[in-house]
């Protein structure tokens, strides 16, 4: 975080300005509740710092991975330069908006610039699939259970690592976040900056459209199998009951709040859990004013903006396990936090943190 600090203070004491709009990722941490996050001042300090100085350049208080549901929204064909990456590969594939695979700080430098390189994922002709993938023996019902996206799109990126591939058997009618869980996990277990779901993103409508030469004579298939391989290898480690459950990774829209709502029902979490959902100031603001806000909090739940759910301050708190809807915090959990980790869907991490009893309900069910 040093290095970050000091890169944007260094830019802004020189004069650096914002040339094109520009949004911010996440922070690490709630700013706008630092006490409720327990966050030391240490921490604190800092990130004001990088939060004066982002502004200072004319950047807008955004603090999200998921700029993609408010606010600032590209449109098809679009040139941007964004930087985490599973808004990248939202951005590219689900809206066809045009963005290479940004690090941390290149995009700061795109932003005071308003330029960045013709090359990658900006040009047309390095926007066609050279694989295909086919859904096979996955039945239809499983398209409806929110569990599956995020396992497809581990899957997926494990399979397709740093190439374009297009995806075959995706029902037209997936949600839009469906779409963001997919993208979150496949940019997490392979490097996935852009993929085609045919008839559904846009710019694959059909077979034809996406191979103009002919569809791949070898397809791999992806099937129900490989799907329970990856959950069993998400869940790691020894794990009775979780003592953190958390969502919003990638920040969460107010159609999630909306179900989780319905979800909680107007039961309270069981007090040996913490219950925290990540979001941005903009859904936050929403959900506040739709009543969805009050309905949560009363049940216990903790709603965070700004951070990320994997940056939380680990010595403020004393967790031993986490649970998640989310394939790419699962993936992550232990590497960043130490935690073991659960995955599941939000239904069943509600079910656990009010019964305080740890509920998976089978996958395909
Ligand atoms: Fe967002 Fe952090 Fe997850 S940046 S996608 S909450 S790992």
């Amino acid at each position: 975080m040093d290095a970050g600090v000091e890169f944007a203070e260094k830019m802004a004491a020189s004069g650096g300005i914002f040339a094109v709009p520009t949004q911010l990722n996440p922070a690490s941490i709630d700013l706008r509740h630092p006490e409720m996050m327990r966050v030391p001042d240490a921490l604190l300090e800092k990130s004001r710092r990088l939060e004066n100085a982002y502004l200072k350049m004319g950047a807008m208080p955004t603090w999200t991975c998921a700029p993609y549901q408010q606010g600032l929204i590209p449109s098809f064909g679009e040139q941007i330069a964004w930087g985490e990456s599973n808004a990248i590969a939202f951005v590219n594939s689900v809206i066809g908006a045009r963005t290479e695979r940004y690090a941390d700080l290149t995009d700061v430098c795109a932003a005071i610039t308003g330029r960045v390189p013709e090359l990658g994922l900006h040009v047309t002709e390095n926007r066609k699939a050279d694989t295909l993938f086919v859904i096979q023996d996955i039945p239809e019902h499983a398209f409806n259970n929110p569990r599956l996206f995020p396992l497809l799109g581990f899957v997926f990126g494990e399979l397709a690592g740093d190439r374009i591939a297009a995806l075959e058997g995706i029902p037209e009618q997936v949600s839009v976040d469906n779409l963001k869980a997919f993208s979150a996990a496949a940019a997490s277990s392979g490097a996935v900056g852009l993929y085609h779901m045919i008839g559904v993103t846009p710019e694959a409508p059909d077979i034809d459209t996406c191979f103009p030469n002919g569809k791949p004579k070898d397809a791999p298939v992806i099937t129900p199998e490989m799907i329970d391989s990856a959950d069993a290898r998400l869940n790691q480690g020894e794990c009775a009951m979780p003592d953190l459950i958390t969502l919003g990774c990638p920040h969460y829209s107010v159609d999630e709040f909306k179900l989780l709502v319905h979800y909680l029902g107007f039961r309270k979490i069981n007090s040996g859990v913490e219950f925290w959902v990540f979001t941005s100031r903009c859904v936050y603001e929403q959900i506040k004013r739709l009543h969805l806000l009050d309905m949560i909090e009363r049940s216990g739940v903790k709603v965070f903006t700004d951070g990320c759910a994997l940056q939380y301050p680990k010595e403020s708190w004393d967790f031993s396990c986490a649970m998640s809807d989310s394939a790419k915090y699962a993936n992550y959990c232990f590497s960043q936090t130490g935690l073991n980790v659960i995955l599941a869907g939000a239904r069943d991490c509600v079910e656990t943190a009010v019964s305080g009893q740890l509920r998976r309900a089978p996958l395909w069910k």
